[in-house]
C-alpha cells in the first residue's frame, strides 16, 4: 500500500466519522487523525484560562501557542494538553459547545490546519469538517459522511447517556442542529461536500455495511500502487 494515503472523511457531527475513521485507519494501517478533538482541545485550554471565548485575538493567540498532541492507536487514541492526557474531558456539553464557537475564528484554524497538514503529510485517516475541502484538498479519497438528523441525534444521544444518565434527546438533538448549523455557515471553512468527495449516507445502514462502502471506494486508490 502507498505509504503516504490521505483520506479525508468530513460530515456533520454524529454520522459516525470517529467510528468509521477508526477503522478505516486500523484495517490501512494509517494514522489516525480526529481534528476534532484538537479544537476540543484548545476549547478546554480556553475553559480553563481567564480567555473570554468572544475575545478572538485572546483565543487564537492561545490556539497558537498551546501544544496539543494526538498519541496512541486508531482504538486509544489519547488527546494530550500541554502533556497532560485530557481526552476524558473533551465531551462535556461546555466543551462540546465552545468547541464550536473557537472553530469559528480563522487564526485558530489556521494553526489548527497547519498542524494538521504537517502531521497527516506521511499519509493519514483525518476526519473532521473541511478536511477534503481545505486542509488536504489533493486527499487521495474523500468521503462526505452523512445521516439524517435523527439517526445522528440518536447516535449522539446513547453517547450522552453512557456518561449522563438523564441526557434528554429533545436536549440533544437540539443542541446537535445549531451547532451543525454554526458549523456549516460559518464564513471561513464551513462544513461543506467538497466537489469530488463521495457522499455516503449511513442512515439505516450499520457499521459493517458502511466500512465496506468505504473500503471499495479505497481500494482501486492501494492498487494503483
Ligand atoms: O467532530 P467534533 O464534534 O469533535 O468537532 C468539534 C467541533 O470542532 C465542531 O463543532 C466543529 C469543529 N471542527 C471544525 O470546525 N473543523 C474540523 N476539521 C473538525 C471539527
Amino acid at each position: 500500500m502507498r505509504k503516504n494515503l490521505v483520506i479525508a472523511i468530513d460530515g456533520p457531527s454524529g454520522a459516525g466519522k470517529s467510528t468509521l475513521g477508526r477503522m478505516l485507519a486500523r484495517a490501512l494501517n494509517l494514522l489516525y487523525l480526529d481534528t476534532g478533538s484538537m479544537y476540543r482541545a484548545v476549547a478546554l485550554a480556553v475553559q480553563e484560562s481567564s480567555i473570554s471565548a468572544s475575545d478572538d485575538l485572546g483565543v487564537a493567540s492561545l490556539a497558537e501557542r498551546v501544544a496539543i498532541d494526538l498519541v496512541g492507536d486508531p482504538d486509544s487514541l489519547h488527546v494530550m494538553l500541554e502533556g497532560r492526557d485530557v481526552t476524558d474531558q473533551l465531551r462535556s456539553d461546555e466543551v462540546t459547545h465552545l468547541s464550536s464557537l473557537v472553530s469559528s475564528i480563522p487564526a485558530v484554524r489556521r494553526a489548527m490546519v497547519a498542524r494538521q497538514r504537517e502531521l497527516g503529510k506521511r499519509g493519514a485517516v483525518l476526519n473532521g469538517r473541511d478536511i477534503g475541502t481545505v486542509v488536504f484538498p489533493d486527499a487521495d479519497v474523500k468521503f462526505f459522511l452523512t445521516a439524517v438528523p435523527q439517526a445522528r441525534a440518536e447516535r449522539r444521544y446513547h453517547e450522552d447517556r453512557a456518561q449522563d444518565p438523564d441526557a434528554n434527546f429533545e436536549e440533544t438533538f437540539a443542541d446537535m442542529i445549531a451547532r451543525d448549523d454554526r458549523d456549516s455557515s460559518r464564513a471561513d471553512s464551513p462544513l461543506a461536500v467538497a466537489a469530488d468527495a463521495i457522499v455516503v449516507d449511513s442512515t439505516g445502514l450499520t457499521i459493517a455495511e458502511v466500512f465496506q462502502k468505504m473500503m471499495a471506494a479505497i481500494s482501486p486508490e492501494t492498487a494503483n500502487e
